[in-house]
């Protein structure tokens, strides 16, 4: 299996999550914003790439209605989870409190994708279409570093489940 499929792309990046809040905790107090505010941008890319290349498709098969709504809901709650943060003093109580549920809301959700959703995905869109799917999430990933260009407003279920994905490699 290739590493750029897109769903081995998706769970490289929920291991970069995973690795990265856990970081947080032995990070000096002065290195702390910044590096809240880089993972923070990657969540949302993240959320934005999957609500345009993974879900739509995953919509499409039996329950996959279901299954997207359950995604773009959680994809909504780590939205206020990590904007939560942002109301609080950086390094406080109040602000690992903060962290500390953003990164629970995403852990579970990243699960929920791993266990419940990788596997139907995979029996419907077939490895050649995963791969083109994967250039699409790199070339999103360019072009939106940082967050450039993405509101980080919540996504609506059924413009999701609408969304035209592109097809093709968007490199050839
Ligand atoms: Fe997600
Ligand atoms: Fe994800």
């Amino acid at each position: 299996m290739s590493d750029f499929e897109i769903t081995a792309l998706v769970l490289a990046e929920h291991e970069v999550f995973r690795r990265e809040f856990t970081a947080l905790d032995d990070l000096p107090g002065e290195e702390l914003a910044a590096a809240w505010e880089g993972l923070h941008a990657k969540l949302e890319v993240h959320a934005v790439a999957e609500e345009q290349l993974f879900y739509p498709l995953l919509a499409q098969e039996a329950d996959g209605e279901q299954e997207t709504a359950e995604g773009v809901h959680d994809h909504n709650e780590i939205r206020h989870a990590a904007a939560a943060v942002g109301e609080q003093q950086v390094g406080s109580d109040g602000w690992w409190e903060a962290v500390r549920n953003a990164r629970q809301v995403n852990a579970d959700h990243m699960a929920e994708e791993e266990t419940d959703f990788f596997p139907p995905f995979k029996e419907a869109v077939d490895e050649e279409q995963r791969e083109a799917l994967g250039m699409q999430w790199l070339a999103f990933h360019d072009k939106h570093e940082e967050a450039d260009g993405l509101s980080g407003d919540d996504a609506k279920v059924a413009e999701v489940v609408a969304t035209e994905v592109p097809e093709g490699d968007p490199s050839l």
